[in-house]
């Protein structure tokens, strides 16, 4: 197992000498106004929590949009502020957006462009000029502050992330002197769709012409680097190597390569395990909550992405099909709202709630009902206690990067009792192979899925349990970083 101190090492052996700078849209700390003063919050999604860790042993300046109402006020003259506020380890470098800004790079290009165009899935991705006019000024911004940060150090490794920076790399390279050394990475948290579907875009090749800057671009899986090679040769016409997993343009090599990201098991697994979980599990099972047999648990942001919809129709057909099932089963969903100022997100938000009720409707019997569905974040020890104690999580999207949700789950299921159905779409199946599979948009067979997972032998949970955990504690987190960083560094030395 890979530790934290591990990756430190890793990082002063191959990086030594370099700056070290992370780059992404979302902050991983986010200072609000809240009635008992300033609070400081951590944002839901995996990229974030991802990071930290690494930040956290190796120091270094994280660069990100400031997204808190009291932001502005928390940083000195730089727009800096050191973090975690309790135990300071890296400096946040804060970007500022106005409103309007963000509504065009974030709200706008970033998550009703690239988000739907790279998910692949029936939301039509929104084609407009002044979206890619205030992407390309706000990744300007982004480009200036890394500059910044940058100043005069001799040596700078860039670490770039996701769909919002992809113009970064080469705005930061271009008049970089030559003489200094800098290496830039990039990592693409979402899918990347064939090459076919990108070339609808019709600022794609500004896209890849931003993230050919790089050295290195990491991807969850090898099918999406196979599309983004491909994108580069059939829209750019680079030198693809499928063989050496390389793209050649403009005379710049960009190695490609998958990382599947993942959790930092250890800390779930002791949090898990916790006195207070153990005291909330009675309380969920205690017939004042969840009176019920059975009891399935979805976590997610509301994004049409994850399939809350499928999933909800296919426990409204589980409990047609198998009226056994009524009185007996309980499905707790929490949804974070998220990017709500676009109008897909707003609408699903509407439909889910609606979905619920109705569903609740047809069935309800005396004090019995389907579904809970709590809007927004879950206390940490009932959810822990969830995951413990639930016969089933389902994660369904309708396409996803990877999906932490399912290695969450498995990291908290410390008993071995839970089974996990997960979507065929989701990254997460090239590893999570002990998983029950389902098509989301397959609604009889997600339902009967339902059913496998409930009635499956304990010792058969047991066993895909407890295989899925060894995975996901020898490929956690650190794992991951550690993997990342030692590929950087051969990019150092060759
Ligand atoms: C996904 C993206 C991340 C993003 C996260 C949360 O995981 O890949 O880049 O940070 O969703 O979404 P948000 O829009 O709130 O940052």
């Amino acid at each position: 197992m890979v530790s934290a101190q591990d990756v430190q090492k890793l990082v002063q052996s191959v990086l030594r000498g370099y700056k070290f700078l992370i780059v992404s849209n979302r902050e991983p700390y986010i200072h609000m106004y809240t009635p008992e003063g300033v609070k400081v919050k951590t944002p839901a999604g995996g990229l974030t929590a991802a990071l930290d860790p690494l930040m956290q042993a190796v120091g270094g300046t994280w660069v990100a949009g400031g997204s808190g109402d009291a932001d502005r006020e928390n940083v000195d003259e730089h727009d800096r502020v050191r973090v975690p506020p309790q135990n300071p380890k890296y400096t946040l470098r804060r970007v500022w957006m106005s409103k309007n800004e963000v509504d065009k790079f974030y709200f706008g290009f970033s998550n009703q462009t690239l988000w739907p165009l790279c998910h692949t899935v029936f939301e039509k991705p929104v084609f407009d000029k002044s979206f890619w006019s205030g992407y390309v000024h706000s990744n300007r911004l982004f480009a200036q502050a890394v500059r910044e940060e940058i100043g005069s150090a001799e040596k700078a490794f860039v670490w770039i992330q996701d769909y919002h920076l992809t113009l970064v790399p080469k705005m930061v390279r271009n008049g970089f002197p030559k003489k200094r050394k800098l290496v830039l990475a990039h990592f693409w948290h979402i899918p990347w769709p064939t090459w076919n579907v990108f070339s609808y875009l019709p600022w794609a090749r500004e896209i890849l012409e931003g993230l050919l800057a790089n050295d290195l671009i990491g991807f969850h899986i090898r099918n999406y680097c196979m599309n983004f090679l491909a994108s580069t040769e059939k829209i750019l016409g680079a030198k693809a190597d499928y063989k050496n997993y390389t793209v050649e343009y403009n005379g710049h090599i960009t190695h490609v390569k998958n990382f599947p990201i993942s959790i930092d098991f250890e800390t779930i697994d002791k949090l898990a395990r916790r006195p207070e979980v153990k005291k909330e599990i009675k309380v969920v099972r205690a017939p004042q909550y969840i009176p019920y047999k059975y009891i399935g648990v979805g976590v997610d942001r509301i994004d049409y992405t994850k399939g809350i919809i499928e999933r909800f129709r296919a426990i409204d057909r589980f409990l047609e099909k198998y009226p056994q099932y009524q009185n007996n089963f309980v499905f707790v969903e929490a949804g974070a709202p998220s990017r709500t100022r676009v109008p897909a997100y707003m609408e699903l938000g509407e439909r889910i709630r609606q979905l619920a009720d109705e569903i609740n409707w047809k069935y309800l019997r005396g004090y019995w009902k389907p579904l809970i569905y709590i809007e927004g974040k879950m206390d940490w020890k009932r959810l822990f206690a969830l995951y413990r104690t639930a016969d089933v999580c389902i994660v369904s999207p309708i396409h996803d990067g990877l999906n932490l949700v399912a290695k969450e789950f498995v990291a908290a299921n410390v008993d071995c009792t839970g089974v996990l159905v997960l979507s065929k779409f989701a990254g997460a199946t090239e590893e999570l192979r002990d998983a029950l599979f389902v098509n989301p948009y397959d609604i009889e067979g997600f339902a009967d899925a339902i059913k496998t997972a409930l009635e499956m032998p304990m010792e058969e949970r047991k066993r895909r349990m407890k295989n899925l955990r060894r995975h996901v504690a020898e490929n956690d987190v650190y794992r991951w970083l550690a993997d990342f960083i030692t590929e950087v560094g051969s990019i150092v030395k060759g």
